[in-house]
């Protein structure tokens, strides 16, 4: 053990004149700024530039006038939004956002999107709960309307598994992707987890549970899915789905039947027989499209330069952390961004005869799934991963378009227990100990609220204390506070990133149902929004 333990002397001195003035506390209550900066590993080893650079006065002076300059001159970017990239990081908190930047060299290094010049708060809190899920917060974010915990693409007039209120069309919520297809734009997603998921589902689906992903699915829940149609069904035959030209990520399985093997040798989970991967191929081919459907990463980056449709399902459930994938068989967030981007730029119209719209535009929504499945497990390591994935996948897309014409939004759609706290030195790795705690036994930097990661005391009566081997393992569950199986979502704010046209709407603490609203203004496809203020052409 190294560099551990020396105090603050300043700290006591600043703190002196309150003990004066209330006499009736308690010294250690006076010294509740514990600071004892804990040394671990360093993330990144510095200059010797870089760390004297830090103590001259100038250089932040310096580096704080290039970001006044910055934006003394930044430019208004009135354009038309004629492409729209929807970036959405399951769970992504800020802490989580925070706790990357040092996963990937440092507290002063800056993800992909926090390079943008706008951002907003979103307050994502549900109709009938204080913490959203992912199926609520979908149906506010991408259709604009709150709505209750476990519900997607339906307003609150739908109680959680109510499939009546569920089936009547005015309780339907339409998602921005639905917007821009009825302007002959074309539309498209890709996801880390299946395709069929809650934040995914938001895009095409309309139900009164996240959990009818099958037919399966809706029997088990003693309902009838004919009158109460399932996720994947709606994808391939509801009006939004079948519209879609890219559709990319896991969830297979959802797609076949019961008896049928998928490529990779896994059984399907449907119950009425409908192969879904088929009837979609079919259907493509009534259309006279150009269509494919890929199961593997080396298909997905061949795929041909005229396909118009394309369905990619990778996995027959969720897809892998990215730390446990296969690097050869299935393809990053990031490959699947830019083949997705690929097929929804191209102009098709000289080259085929299908009714696929032409260049006039595109909607992608791409989530990064599993920054969430990670936090409810207290996967601490693989959350910071995913984020970090998540992150490489919006800079492809930076790099793919141009600012002058595609807004890009990066939000998230509720935040995580996960704290990052406590006095570790600068530079120190995240996955460390933040310092010693009262019981003089050392405490993480990284602790959660609640999750499987709880411990109780051990049999000397003393609180459980990972080892640094531990803490390096990818799959050690990090402390929790209180025993839940799974770690639950927080309540808190996300942060909201904007760059491109109109990208300086997107400021101040916001409703997180506001978001595709201002998405649907610049791009000139809202039904309430007159389009005269946001049609400058780029
Ligand atoms: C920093 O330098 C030390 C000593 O040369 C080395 O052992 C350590 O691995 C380096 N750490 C990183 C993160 O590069
Ligand atoms: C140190 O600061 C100066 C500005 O004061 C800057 O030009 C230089 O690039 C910095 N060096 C490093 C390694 O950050
Ligand atoms: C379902 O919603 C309708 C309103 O659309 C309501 O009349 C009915 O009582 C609800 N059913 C259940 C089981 O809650
Ligand atoms: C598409 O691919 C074909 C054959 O691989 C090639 O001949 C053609 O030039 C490509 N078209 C475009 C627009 O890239
Ligand atoms: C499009 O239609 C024309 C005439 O109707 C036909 O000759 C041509 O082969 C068709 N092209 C494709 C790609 O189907
Ligand atoms: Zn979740």
């Amino acid at each position: 053990m190294n560099g551990y333990g020396y105090s603050i002397v300043i700290g006591v001195a600043f703190f002196a004149h309150l003990l004066v003035a209330h006499p009736g506390l308690k010294k250690n209550e006076e010294e509740d700024d514990d600071i004892n900066p804990y040394m671990n590993k360093l993330v990144k080893n510095r200059t010797k530039e870089e760390m004297e650079n830090e103590t001259r006065v100038d250089y932040w002076n310096w580096n704080a006038l290039q970001a006044v300059q910055e934006r003394l001159f930044r430019k208004l970017n009135e354009n038309t939004a004629k492409n729209v990239i929807f970036f959405l990081g399951d769970g992504m908190s800020i802490p989580t956002i925070a706790a990357t930047r040092v996963y990937l060299g440092g507290e002063e290094e800056q993800l992909s999107f926090e390079k943008f010049p706008y951002s907003a708060l979103s307050k994502t809190y549900c109709v009938d709960h204080q913490t959203a899920d992912s199926a609520c917060s979908a149906t506010a974010y991408l259709g604009g309307v709150k709505a209750n915990l476990g519900t997607i693409g339906v307003s609150a007039a739908v109680g959680k598994k109510n499939c009546s209120a569920m089936n009547v069309e005015e309780n339907h919520v339409h998602s921005i992707a639905r917007l821009f297809q009825l302007k002959g734009k074309k539309t498209g997603f890709v996801t880390t987890t299946r395709v069929t998921h809650a934040s995914p589902a938001g895009v095409y689906a309309h139900t009164a549970s996240r959990n009818w992903e099958s037919d399966t699915n809706v029997l088990k829940a003693k309902l009838d899915p004919k009158q109460c149609r399932d996720i994947a069904s709606q994808l391939v035959f509801g009006k939004t789905g079948k519209n879609l030209q890219v559709i990319l990520g896991g969830g297979r399985k959802k797609f076949l039947p019961k008896e049928v093997t998928d490529e990779e040798g896994n059984t399907g989970d449907r119950s009425d027989d409908l192969n879904l991967i088929e009837e979609w191929k079919k259907q493509k081919k009534e259309m006279g499209a150009k269509y494919e459907y890929v199961w593997n990463r080396k298909q997905l980056l061949n795929v041909k330069n005229d396909t118009e449709y394309l369905l990619g399902l990778f996995e027959p459930g969720h897809m892998k952390y990215n730390l446990e994938r296969s690097k050869e068989t299935e393809p990053s967030l990031e490959e699947m961004t830019e083949v997705a981007i690929r097929v929804l730029q191209r102009d098709t119209s000289s080259t085929s005869n299908s009714s696929a719209p032409s260049d006039n535009g595109f909607f992608l929504f791409v989530e990064g799934g599993r920054i969430d499945t990670a936090h409810h497990s207290t996967f601490a390591h693989k959350a910071l991963d995913e984020t970090a994935e998540f992150a490489k996948a919006v800079q492809k897309a930076v790099q793919m378009t141009n600012e002058e014409d595609t807004l890009i939004v990066v939000t998230a759609d509720h935040a995580h227990t996960m704290s990052y706290a406590g006095y570790a030195g600068r530079g120190s790795e995240i996955f460390g100990y933040a310092g010693q705690a009262s019981d003089s036994n050392l405490y993480t930097i990284l602790n959660y609220a609640n999750g499987p990661g709880y411990r109780p005391l051990m049999a000397t009566g003393e609180r459980y204390v990972p080892s640094e081997e531990e803490m390096n393992e990818v799959g050690f569950k990090w402390p929790s506070t209180s025993p839940l199986n799974s770690e639950t979502h927080g309540a808190d704010d996300v942060a909201v990133f904007a760059n491109g046209p109109w990208a300086h709407l997107f400021t101040g603490t916001m409703e997180e149902n506001v978001i595709p609203h201002l998405i649907a203004a610049a791009a000139c496809v809202s039904p309430q929004i007159p389009c005269a203020n946001f049609k400058k052409q780029s």
